[in-house]
């Protein structure tokens, strides 16, 4: 198989990228901005895909896929500049799609839990999705249009991801940042979600292949937790293991943040659907914040 990765160089895109490698996987990867050597340069806001891959990529006979990982992720930023964020998030996006498409290449879409509105939470597939906030809603148009016009596509709903490196963009990172700096850690009140590990999120998109998967999935962990509690267990970690900081964790109003668009409070996912297809286990986060602070102490 030939493997796509557009947006090779970001946080999700470098992990499936890595994997698919060490999988034995003939694997191409893009990047943007970012100086990775191994990926190719591709804009998705201008360029046509097909004119920047190598030739071979597209051979007959060869089953090809790609995993679309390149997107405007903040949501803040989707909600300053609607028509910019959209004109990425779902024009072009879909341009990209129907290109690959027409080239008999398979889609795999990376969503968000944000497709839901966040007041009951424990979403399952096919719970009506409700976005609150405009990156929500520029996830389900690309949804939609994959359902609609190309069923054979895959499309993963995640959640918040987190990994355990501190070199790298995520919660975690953000937390130990805080915690170094001897600020208070603060958290949206009432918010319960379930931070999956990045691993786990390259791990399933290659199983999903490999089992043939097509339609909706949620890939998520299993465990979920109230936001301002993971981060105690987290400040309790770094305190035993690392420091001893005493690092206050507060929680605040939604509505007291500032944020320029709304959030969900309740956006934790139920993954059933996807365990029962590939029998994959999450790691959980005890083992995620665990291998972080061990990688922080050998300052990897
Ligand atoms: N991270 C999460 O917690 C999370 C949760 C739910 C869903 N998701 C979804 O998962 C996907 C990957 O997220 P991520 O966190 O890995 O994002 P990310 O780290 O921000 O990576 C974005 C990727 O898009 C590329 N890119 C930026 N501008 C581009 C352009 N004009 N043309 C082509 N590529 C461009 C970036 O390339 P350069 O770096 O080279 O500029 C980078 O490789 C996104 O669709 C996101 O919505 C992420």
């Amino acid at each position: 198989m030939n493997l796509l990765i557009v947006g090779a160089s970001g946080f999700i895109g470098s992990h499936i990228f890595r994997h698919a490698q060490d999988g034995g996987i003939n694997v191409t990867g893009t990047r943007f901005s970012a100086s990775k050597q191994d990926l190719i340069t591709f804009d998705l806001s201008k360029d046509s895909i097909g004119t920047v891959l190598p030739g071979g990529f597209f051979s007959a006979g060869t089953p090809a896929c790609a995993v679309i990982c390149s997107a405007i992720t903040k949501i803040d930023l989707c909600a300053k500049d609607k028509e910019h964020s959209y004109n990425f998030n779902v024009r072009h996006t879909i341009r990209l799609i129907n290109e690959l498409v027409k080239k008999g290449v398979k889609i795999i879409f990376l969503s968000s839990e944000a497709v839901y509105e966040g007041d009951i939470g424990y979403y399952s597939e096919n719970d009506p999705p409700t976005p609150v906030n405009e990156y929500g809603r520029q996830k389900l148009e690309v949804e939609k249009y994959l359902l609609l016009h190309h069923p054979d596509s895959l499309i993963f709903r995640l959640s918040v991801i987190v990994g355990d490196s501190p070199g790298e963009p995520h919660l975690f990172t953000d937390w130990a940042k805080l915690i170094q700096r001897r600020k208070p850690i603060a958290c949206i009140k009432g918010q319960i979600f379930s931070p999956t590990f990045v691993d786990d999120v390259a791990c399933g998109i290659l199983l999903g292949l490999k089992n043939n998967l097509s339609g909706l999935y949620h890939l998520s962990n299993k465990e979920f937790f109230a936001r301002e509690e993971l981060a105690r267990q987290f400040v309790y970690l770094f305190d035993r293991r690392i420091e001893k900081t005493g690092t206050e964790v507060v929680s605040i109003a939604e509505s007291e943040f500032g944020f320029l668009d709304r959030r969900q409070l309740k956006t934790y996912l139920d993954n059933t659907l996807f365990e029962k297809a590939t029998k994959m286990r999450f790691t959980s986060m005890k083992e995620v914040m665990v291998s972080f602070l061990g990688n922080l102490i050998k300052g990897i």
